[in-house]
């Protein structure tokens, strides 16, 4: 700690970074950008809602740092990482006279994170990049890790590449602005890291769950800080998903990911609330496989019930359609030789990857999840 700020460090040979988590950092950005650059050129890349919310103090902190800058807003939501914002993005980014020395400067949720990501990592063939994340979950998960991406008419995400920023600066302070049903997405990211490789963690947020939801400094942080630290090792283990480690991050995922898809993509469920769900079906799917117990799947059911995320299928308009739930983790990425891989708990804490789900025996679990 220094400040109240504390810095984790990926590691990954030369493309290693640190993550700075507290309070104030938006403010203090320039000063932890300046000795990175090559050239004092920064392009800030936000959404409107965040530049209305959250630019001015860091448009400050670059000109108090002799930083020259420029500033591109995109529309907030999802529908902004598609190729036509894309393509009207790089030509803005490109109009500011860029050398490979400029610095894209991302300040937002993960739909600015990815597609300014996404953006650095092909412009000139890659320029550097900060992440300055503003949602909870960019914090703990979308601005970690190197993964950026757009989404094409064939889904989400499908094209990206791995492009590591030089820098995150998690600035606690910036969640005050965060509509709480955007806070509770990110809470599931977080809960999740203690289900697949923390109890310890995970009980600290059974017991705290509160104050991490109600910003209280001391609890917010270090649920960022366990989080970043979790997501940075997994990454440093294991940067382009090659072996396990990373693909125990899609813990809940390919549930979530049919839940998404069968909602739309949209506001009607956000990934973070899908997530939640999800990680309720996988631990329910192990009880059923005779691979995890009871009790764990209930604790787990009724920690994120108590935040108010959702935990069963009817909740969000979805029981009664197994087959078009399974259509879709059919569809999912994770899927190898006609078989599901699915990530499933032993218990809270300790994960692993089944590459080997039989169809039917999901279809009949969901039908009965209802
Ligand atoms: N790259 C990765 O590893 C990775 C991991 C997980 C998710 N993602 C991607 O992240 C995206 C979702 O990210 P998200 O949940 O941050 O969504 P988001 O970026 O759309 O932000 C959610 C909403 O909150 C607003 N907002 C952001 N910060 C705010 C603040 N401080 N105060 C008030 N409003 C604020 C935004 O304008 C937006 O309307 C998805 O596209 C997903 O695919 C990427
Ligand atoms: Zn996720």
């Amino acid at each position: 700690m220094n400040g109240g700020i504390e810095t984790l460090r990926v590691e990954l040979d030369d493309r290693g970074y640190d993550i700075l988590v507290g309070h104030g950092l938006i403010a203090a950005a320039g000063q932890h950008i300046r000795p990175l650059m090559r050239r004092k050129q920064a392009i800030v890349v936000t959404d409107k809602t965040i530049a209305s919310l959250h630019l001015r103090p860091l448009l400050d902190s670059l000109d108090a740092a002799e930083i020259v800058h420029h500033t591109i807003v995109l529309p907030p939501g999802e529908g902004t990482k598609d190729l036509a914002h894309f393509g009207r993005l790089v030509d803005d980014v490109l109009a500011c006279n860029i050398e490979r020395g400029t610095m894209l400067v991302a300040l937002g949720g993960g739909v600015v994170g990815d597609i300014c990501g996404f953006a650095a990592a092909t412009l000139l063939r890659g320029i550097d990049f900060v992440q300055i994340p503003t949602t909870l979950l960019a914090q703990v998960d979308s601005s970690v890790g190197g993964k950026t991406a757009i989404n094409t008419t064939a889904g989400k995400n499908l094209l990206g590449a791995f492009y590591q920023p030089r820098l995150v600066l998690a600035d606690s302070g910036a969640l005050a602005t965060l509509p709480r049903r955007e806070l509770l997405a990110g809470y599931a990211e977080t809960v999740k890291y203690g289900l697949i490789a923390d109890a310890g963690f995970f009980d600290w947020l059974d017991a705290e769950s509160d104050k991490v939801c109600s910003l209280e400094p001391a609890a917010l942080n270090r649920a960022v800080i366990t989080s970043c630290r979790m997501k940075a090792e997994i990454v440093a283990a294991d940067e382009r998903e090659t072996g396990d480690a990373r693909a125990l991050l899609n813990f809940g995922h390919t549930f979530g990911h049919a839940l998404e898809a069968e909602t739309g993509f949209g506001d009607a469920l956000l990934h973070g609330e899908a997530v939640a769900l999800g990680m309720v079906l996988a631990f329910d799917f192990a009880v059923r496989r005779g691979i995890c117990t009871g009790q764990d799947a209930t604790r787990v059911r009724r920690h994120i019930e108590a935040t108010g995320l959702p935990t069963e299928l009817r909740e969000i308009g979805l029981g009664g359609r197994p087959d078009a739930l399974l259509a879709h983790m059919g569809k999912d990425k994770k899927v190898r030789d006609g078989r599901i891989t699915l990530i499933l708990p032993r218990r809270i804490g300790e994960a692993f990857v089944m590459r080997d789900a039989s169809a039917a025996d999901l279809r009949a679990f969901l039908a009965e999840a209802a």
